[in-house]
């Protein structure tokens, strides 16, 4: 507890880290480090199928998933960022290793999470070196997916609920490229029909007019009403859960990417000011895990939140007009720059192997607070690679 609030007091004062271009040495550097972090997180799995969550500090245990969990993907698809960054093929092989086990969860249709869970995997496998097999798993992956949206309302469902509910939340966002991917390689234009659809229902129904997002929407399943609008993993109802923030800025940045509506593209540059322009949002940029939490400057970060946002900036910035597009290159920077940081890099060969420390998981169910947590390593690496691929060379 006193070294929670030692470092809470550290992040509050911690001083200004302004925009600097990351040079090519340094993400050299950078990438070299978190490959030798995540050979520890190789070795504390030694050959398991079983998928790094977090990492628990009192227990000093790595905590692992099977592949139904949300986050199962992201293990793999920072293995296959750091192979393209390092060109290490031991991380690639333990990548593919992992694949075995996933592959299950295309015909998984209990979830929304596929969009997560296997274009962030196999998605990636795929883009590196296309085979057959991994194009099928993606297709049913796809199909599995959009077997939970409702006409309707509009929408792919989120969580299962009790009958006369039907929730969406923010981060289903996320899952639409898996399904603009299944359209460009079949020619059948219904997924993408569906990823529209979605995204103009959430862009109705999810954003306050200051272009904060509710984390989740209470449809009536047979009528297609709101019923509701509220949180789960938010500090209230009312209250900008950071990363869902982060969930719609990536998501509408790629809604934009992949149909060239410039209303996507206004959206997602909505979400990028109110996040910018937040009061609360800290100088370094790695915001309070809910912009409205009761107890900022002492309330715990979300590195996540920053990852996300820092990597979907680098995409914004290269559709923005041009001034913006400078303040959004300046602000992933910075995000990039506090994320590499000793106060948020956990200590080499500690943490289990993650690379980033200090995300919030769940706050309000008080699970995963102040921890690593894989998906932030997953967005953080993709942020590095963007860089290095579309920035700097
Ligand atoms: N449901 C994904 C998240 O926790 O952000």
């Amino acid at each position: 507890m006193k070294k929670y609030l030692i470092h809470l007091i550290i992040l509050a004062l911690c001083p200004v880290l302004s925009a600097q271009l990351v040079s090519k040495q340094k993400l050299r550097s950078l990438a070299e480090e978190s490959a030798l972090q995540y050979h520890v997180l190789k070795s504390e799995l030694n050959g398991s199928a079983a998928f790094p969550q977090t990492y628990d500090k009192a227990a000093q245990k790595l905590v692992t998933s099977n592949s139904g969990w949300w986050c199962s993907g992201f293990y793999p698809g920072s293995l296959f960022y750091l192979y393209e960054l390092t060109g290490d093929t031991v991380l690639y092989q333990e990548a593919n290793r992992l694949l075995v086990p996933l592959a299950k969860e295309q015909f998984n249709v209990t979830t929304h999470d596929l969009g997560f869970m296997m274009y962030c995997s196999f998605g990636n496998a795929n883009r590196l070196h296309a085979t057959p097999e991994y194009k099928q798993t993606l297709l049913n992956s796809a199909r599995s997916l959009a077997s939970r949206f409702n006409p309707t309302v509009g929408c792919i469902k989120s969580w299962d609920s009790k009958p006369g509910d039907f929730l969406v939340i923010i981060d289903n966002m996320m899952n639409l490229e898996l399904l603009f991917w299944a359209t460009k390689v079949t020619g059948d234009s219904t997924y993408a029909k569906i990823a529209i659809t979605h995204a103009n229902t959430t862009m109705k129904n999810h954003f306050r007019p200051d272009y904060s997002s509710y984390h989740v929407i209470n449809y009536n399943p047979q009528t297609g009403v709101v019923q509701q609008k509220r949180t789960a993993q938010g500090y209230s109802d009312g209250s900008a859960w950071a990363r869902g923030q982060a969930w719609g800025l990536y998501g509408f940045t790629v809604m934009y990417r992949e149909t060239h509506n410039p209303k996507y593209l206004k959206q997602a540059m909505h979400i990028a000011g109110f996040i910018l322009h937040h009061p609360r949002l800290p100088k370094d940029m790695v915001p309070y895990w809910d912009f409205d939490a009761p107890n900022i400057p002492m309330a715990p970060r979300d590195a996540s939140a920053a990852a996300v946002m820092c990597s979907a900036l680098l995409e914004l910035q290269q559709y923005a007009p041009r001034k913006l597009s400078e303040t959004y290159l300046k602000a992933a920077e910075t995000m990039f720059n506090s994320l590499s940081s000793d106060i948020y890099r956990a200590k080499p060969g500690k943490t289990g192997g993650f690379i980033l420390d200090h995300s919030t998981g769940n706050l309000p169910n008080h699970s995963e607070v102040d921890v690593p947590l894989s998906y932030a390593d997953y967005y953080y690496l993709e942020a590095m690679k963007r860089m290095k691929d579309r920035i700097y060379n």
